[in-house]
């Protein structure tokens, strides 16, 4: 069993993550500064709340809570219209932080290492479903942010020996079936979520953003894959790497797509309740349609996503927005 540095552990995808290490069996402690996390998101695992660019207090936690065997890196900021408005806060927490905290790892021989990316590095890619081998052309500093930690870690990966993996998420969604931890963000900007809010009646009509998308019914398609599905991806991302499987990039998704039109019917159903929609115009960066070629990591790792059928996710959601920890 590993020993393992969880940064980003008190957030939504981070806790998740830590769940499903803590069942394998592992250990680890959490390294988050809770700007965006929540404590009680980190249980389970004791926590270091200190910002992970700051390069002494994250010397103190290596030396003083290790070693550790690897490390998963879920920290960041994820907000596409936020790193437009507000790039360098972007380079500075995902690039620059990530930058420390890969240094400080090997210089603590703690020599894999699982990276959080996202299908935001590839950009707005013509073919779909999307390869990995498809060039990364990151269309906003978000994308770029963790496009240019996956080229620190290929080239760390050459020159020094670090084994890593960069596990680009689409888009995760849905809670933990056991309960206790889900997504909670402030403010809320994705979908699901605020499709639920629309149907409790928690917030004001779901304002749908572009219905006049070259797509089957005009709005955006995304591949969305449940949260606990990533959570057991990172586990098998870390073992391999601790035993020798070699570095590479991978999609995570499930290789379907599925309409902003056809999520809010799946949202009606399983709520039972309508879902108000205002139309509005499209919202600035959103790519038209986003799908994961998924078979490598399903193929290398005899992963299978289990929970990430609408109808899971939307009934594993809806349970934590309606009794949320
Ligand atoms: N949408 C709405 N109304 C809302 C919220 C979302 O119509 O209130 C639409 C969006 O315009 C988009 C689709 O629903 O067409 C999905 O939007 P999300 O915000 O849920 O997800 P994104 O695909 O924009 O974002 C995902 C991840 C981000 C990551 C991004 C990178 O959730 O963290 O992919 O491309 F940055």
């Amino acid at each position: 069993m590993a020993h393992l540095l969880v940064t980003g552990g008190a957030g939504y995808v981070g806790s998740h993550g830590l769940r499903a290490l803590l069942r394998a069996g592992h250990t680890a402690v959490v390294v988050d500064d809770l700007r965006r996390g929540w404590r009680d998101l980190a249980g389970g695992a004791p926590l270091a709340e200190i910002d992970m660019g700051d390069r002494a207090a994250l010397e103190q936690v290596f030396a003083e809570r290790g070693p550790f065997d690897g490390v998963l890196h879920f920290a960041a900021y994820a907000l596409v219209g936020e790193s437009v408005a507000d790039p360098m806060a972007y380079y500075r927490n995902n690039t620059v932080a990530s930058a420390t905290l890969i240094e400080t790892a090997l210089a603590h021989g703690a020599n894999a290492f699982v990276l959080s990316s996202s299908a935001a590095v590839y950009g707005e890619p013509r073919q779909q479903p999307i390869p990995e081998s498809t060039p990364r052309a990151p269309v906003n500093p978000y994308g770029a942010s963790k496009a240019m930690v996956e080229r620190m870690l290929e080239d760390t990966g050459s020159a020094l020996g670090l084994r890593w993996m960069a596990l680009r998420y689409f888009n995760a969604c849905g809670a933990d079936p056991e309960g206790g931890i889900g997504e909670r963000h402030e403010p809320e900007t994705h979908l699901i979520p605020n499709a639920l809010g629309a149907a409790a009646g928690a917030r004001d009509a779901f304002r749908l953003f572009g219905t006049d998308y070259d797509t089957p019914d005009g709005t955006c398609i995304r591949d969305y894959i449940h949260v606990t599905d990533l959570g057991d991806a990172h586990v098998r991302a870390i073992e391999a790497l601790l035993g020798g499987h070699p570095s590479g990039a991978y999609n995570l998704g499930t290789g379907a797509g599925h309409s902003n039109r056809e999520v809010l019917a799946a949202v009606e159903k399983g709520v039972g309740r309508a879902v108000p929609v205002v139309e509005a115009p499209r919202r600035a960066g959103d790519p038209p349609v986003l799908i994961a070629d998924a078979s490598r990591f399903q193929r290398e790792f005899d992963w299978h996503p289990r929970y990430s059928d609408l109808e899971t996710i939307v009934a594993t959601a809806w349970e934590w927005f309606s009794n949320p920890g």
